[in-house]
């Protein structure tokens, strides 16, 4: 596999489980996708995802929210610790926090989230179950870049996954999970091949 260069330089942001992540791990390790991940950040100690980052000797680094005044101090603190690292593409996989513009401008054009259904349809929370209710016979996951609306920024991909008579949120979010991981790295080394904006300016100040 070739060196990645620096502007390959991931951040992945969790809360829980983690499997996205590692499937961004092992599309690395099998030369699928040509970055690096410099850091591994959650807002929970207790993320079972951090253990993938540690086996695979990533740095992880631990940012409670619940620590900071606000969202923005928050967003600010996170911001800062990615610029030291020199981030340019921030992935979130399962980060279960809603991005302040402070966050979002920081990084234009340069968040990425994965989210299980095919946007615009279902944003927000339980998008299988809104799947099954709204008695859709096609779901699937999306990739999309984070604006300042909740999962309403740019498609980079989509992947369509079908609804099974029987499905119960459980099981098409399983089957949907099966095509994220493929997905995640795919759009992932997409954007890295073609940018989707101008580079932000790099600061050394955090407004
Ligand atoms: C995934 O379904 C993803 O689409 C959504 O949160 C879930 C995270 O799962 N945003 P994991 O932590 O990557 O296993």
């Amino acid at each position: 596999m070739n060196t990645p260069s620096r502007s390959n330089t991931l951040a992945i942001l969790i809360s829980g489980r983690g499997s996205n992540l590692q499937s961004i791990i092992d599309a690395i390790a099998a030369g699928r996708l040509d970055a690096s991940i410099a850091v591994v950040i959650s807002n929970r100690a207790d993320a079972p995802g951090l253990g993938y980052a540690v086996r695979a000797g990533i740095e992880t680094l631990v940012l409670d929210h619940q620590a900071y005044r606000s969202r923005e101090d928050y967003d600010r603190a996170l911001v800062a610790e990615l610029q030291v690292r020199r981030v340019n593409l921030v992935c979130l996989a399962g980060f279960m926090r809603l991005l302040s513009p402070v966050f979002v401008d920081a990084f234009p054009n340069r968040i990425l989230n994965i989210h299980p259904s095919l946007l615009p349809k279902y944003p927000g929370l339980h998008p299988q179950q809104q799947a099954l209710d709204d008695g859709a016979t096609v779901s699937g996951a999306t990739v999309h870049v984070v604006n300042k609306e909740l999962d309403a920024g740019p498609i980079v991909l989509q992947r369509e996954v079908p609804v099974i008579p029987g499905d119960t949120s459980d099981t098409l979010a399983t089957r949907i999970l099966a095509v994220e991981h493929q997905l995640y790295p795919d759009a992932i080394a997409k954007v890295l091949l073609r940018p989707l904006g101008p580079a932000p300016k790099r600061r050394t100040h955090v407004p």
